[in-house]
């Protein structure tokens, strides 16, 4: 099991992994998030006072396409009074050749919480955070938050997902949840299999087999939760789920032609209006986003699809996350 900065003797809350934080934080994350989500509707945003200092901000470093982290992230620092600056690679010296390593020390100058995707290798943000960031007095008390990294974890999406599983069912242990489609690339069911395994949810997880979820993160929820089944067809099990996850395939990280073909199918995958009916009544579609042919719009129209207020909730969960980081922070002294 990887090294959780919990157990590091000082710095910053950083979010690298799911792993990270313990049951009893998301807890918290999670009715801080209701609070946030009554109080925004209510546009009361009396929750949102952390940033008494009018300095404080939140550094989003992005070398991958974003629509709903990097929006949401942003709508969630400026709900708190941050300030938000946004880098994207097409803008950045990347462009020009310039080192991952050195455009993130760029972006997390100056910035209380850095929240970085990209597509690299996956390890890349724990040795800034374990290793580059902690040598430079500018940059120890940085909060390094994974907005998702390659085929690596995607911890905030998971953070939404279990919120979103939670308030609708309002409890996650036994739960059956189906992650369906490209579970070898989609680094959204991998950190949902860990989280929700910790919750004690059953996963199943759905795919063709050389798209099979890697045996590592098997592993994982084995060891802390009941362990999960895997099936090809997903007609096996259509009717035993509480969730149905489905994800895109994630073709920019398949070495084959898949990556220039986007029109070619798997047969036989993907959700039908035809297949939900054979989907239990109280069950939920959900979807990371951006959906492509696996789940069609004529899909939208079942209640059960729940889509649009799973990424509303991403915003909600962000604030709440951003929030408890900055918090974090006032609560410690980081002195080099
Ligand atoms: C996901 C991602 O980036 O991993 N998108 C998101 O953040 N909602 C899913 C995907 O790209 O398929």
């Amino acid at each position: 099991m990887r090294v959780s900065h919990k157990n590091r003797i000082q710095g910053p809350k950083h979010f690298l992994s799911v792993d990270d934080f313990t049951i009893d934080e998301y807890k918290k994350l999670f009715l801080d998030t209701a609070t946030i989500k009554a109080e925004w509707q209510n546009s009361t945003h009396e929750i949102f006072i952390p940033c008494e200092n009018k300095r404080t901000l939140v550094s989003l470093l992005f070398t991958q396409p974003s629509t709903r982290t990097s929006g949401s992230f942003e709508k969630a620092a400026q709900a708190l009074g941050c300030n938000v600056t946004t880098l994207h690679v097409s803008s950045s010296s990347i462009a020009k050749g310039e080192s991952y390593r050195d455009t993130a020390m760029m972006a997390g100058l100056a910035a209380n919480v850095l929240v970085v995707r990209h597509k690299g290798k996956e390890g890349t943000l724990q040795r800034l955070a374990d290793k580059i960031f902690p040598r430079h007095d500018a940059l120890r008390n940085v909060a390094i938050v994974n907005a998702g990294e390659g085929t690596g974890e995607h911890p905030t999406q998971a953070l939404l997902d279990m919120y979103t599983i939670h308030e609708k069912f309002g409890n996650i242990k036994g739960l059956r949840i189906g992650v369906y489609g490209d579970l070898k690339y989609g680094r959204t069911t991998h950190s949902l299999l860990r989280l929700g395994s910790r919750f004690g949810a059953q996963f199943v997880c759905i795919s063709p087999e050389d798209l099979s979820m890697p045996k590592r993160h098997l592993q994982y929820a084995a060891n802390f939760g009941p362990k999960p089944t895997c099936t090809k067809n997903i007609h096996d099990v259509i009717n035993e789920l509480d969730v149905l996850y489905v994800t895109r395939l994630q073709r920019e990280y398949r070495p084959d032609k898949l990556h220039h073909e986007p029109k070619e199918k798997i047969s036989g995958y993907g959700v039908t209006p035809k297949l939900l009916k054979l989907f239990p009544k109280h069950s939920v579609v959900m979807h990371p986003l951006p959906r492509l042919d696996e789940l069609p719009t004529e899909c939208d129209k079942d209640p059960r699809v729940i889509i649009v207020s799973q990424a509303y909730n991403g915003i909600m969960a962000r604030t709440a996350l951003l929030r408890y980081i900055l918090q974090c922070a006032k609560g410690a002294s980081f002195r080099p």
